[in-house]
């Protein structure tokens, strides 16, 4: 009797179990479907299958079933429990595909705009101007050497037979920075240097920054670059100058270009002159680039003055010479057909772009 007693009463706990875990199913999928946030989903999971969750307490109180019972009860809770993390799971990808689309309807991305352009720079057209300078030279086997911006008095002036109160040293408006040192004027320093390390022959150009007190205008900056060439050597001649100056005109403006020297007047050459092109547009005719000269002036340049070698300690005798100094703006105007020097130093990028 007692023993039907105890069996009835195991039965009634498994009962009420079953309908345990049904009722927790039931709670537990109605909550799951009603749920609107991630966030509500892991609490869920918690409340259900954590460690205090109600499945997990069903587990626990497996021990007022009969052993019989058990495996039974326990297979039944452990489909539950997998049942639930399988909707659980349903209910959190459905919910990411929603967030998903909903971003990507947010985020409509218009595939006609233009892509974003990797702008890789290049350089700029003086510096273009420039190379192509040195190239021509160094093919006929010069060297290209530097010198310094803040300058001596001495190599800038008195030692290219520019003497304190010569006038010539009017002529370039010069920033002193005392009575020893300036913002060199001209590149021609650079032949002073070269020259009085005493190695010859020499065969060099110098192109380099120069400055003077210029108001900005289509043609004058205050800093602007030079590329002075200087040749020492024995039995040098005029005709030296002109053959090689012929050349280089040739090389950068194209062979058909005719050269022709004005006479001119440098301290530290002699004779001095200018050297203009052909109008590289209109071969010469004349035309509006060149004003109607048919006729452009490049370049200064000389037979390096006697006294000069001397200063520098190579004797006239045994030693002749000859320099030339090429405003480099003044052949990227030139080659690129630019009318105003300005341009060049504004950085403007729809400007340089071009070249
Ligand atoms: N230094 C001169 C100037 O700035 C240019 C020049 C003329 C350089 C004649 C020379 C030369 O070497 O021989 O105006």
């Amino acid at each position: 009797m007692i023993i039907t007693v105890k069996v009835s009463q195991l039965m009634m706990e498994e009962k009420t179990m079953k309908e345990k875990l049904e009722q927790i199913m039931r709670d537990a999928l109605s909550q799951i479907e009603q749920s609107q946030e991630l966030d509500k989903l892991n609490d869920i999971r918690v409340a259900f299958l954590g460690k205090k969750g109600e499945l997990t307490s069903v587990l626990k109180s497996m021990k007022d079933v009969a052993p019989e019972e058990r495996p039974k009860l326990g297979q039944l809770v452990n489909e539950a429990r997998k049942d639930l993390e399988t909707r659980l799971e349903a209910k959190k990808a459905a919910f990411a595909k929603k967030l998903r689309e909903e971003k990507m309807k947010a985020e409509v991305i218009d595939v006609t705009l233009p892509g974003k352009k990797l702008n890789i720079g290049h350089r700029h057209p003086s510096t273009i101007a420039l190379e192509e300078v040195e190239k021509i030279f160094v093919g006929m086997g010069y060297e290209v050497v530097e010198g310094p911006e803040i300058e001596y008095d001495y190599y800038n002036f008195e030692a290219l037979n520019i003497p304190a109160n010569h006038p010539a040293k009017d002529e370039q408006d010069t920033f002193y920075i005392n009575d020893q040192f300036l913002l060199r004027t001209q590149t021609s320093s650079v032949q002073v240097r070269v020259m009085e390390q005493g190695k010859l022959p020499i065969r060099m150009i110098a192109p380099g920054r120069v400055f003077r007190s210029d108001e900005v205008d289509a043609t004058h900056s205050p800093s602007f670059h030079q590329i002075e060439g200087l040749v020492v050597d024995k039995h040098v001649t005029f005709a030296d100058l002109k053959g090689t100056l012929a050349e280089f005109a040739k090389a950068l403006f194209g062979e058909d270009t005719k050269v022709k020297f004005r006479p001119h007047h440098f301290p530290f050459t002699e004779p001095s002159a200018e050297m203009d092109v052909t109008c590289f547009k209109c071969g010469g005719k004349g035309c509006r680039f060149c004003k109607g000269e048919g006729w452009i002036e490049i370049l200064g340049c000389g037979m390096v003055h006697p006294h000069v070698l001397e200063m520098s300690n190579i004797d006239p005798e045994e030693y002749t010479g000859f320099a030339f100094g090429v405003g480099l703006e003044r052949i990227a105007l030139l080659k690129y057909e630019i009318d105003d020097m300005r341009l060049l130093y504004e950085n403007d990028k729809r400007f340089l772009e071009q070249f």
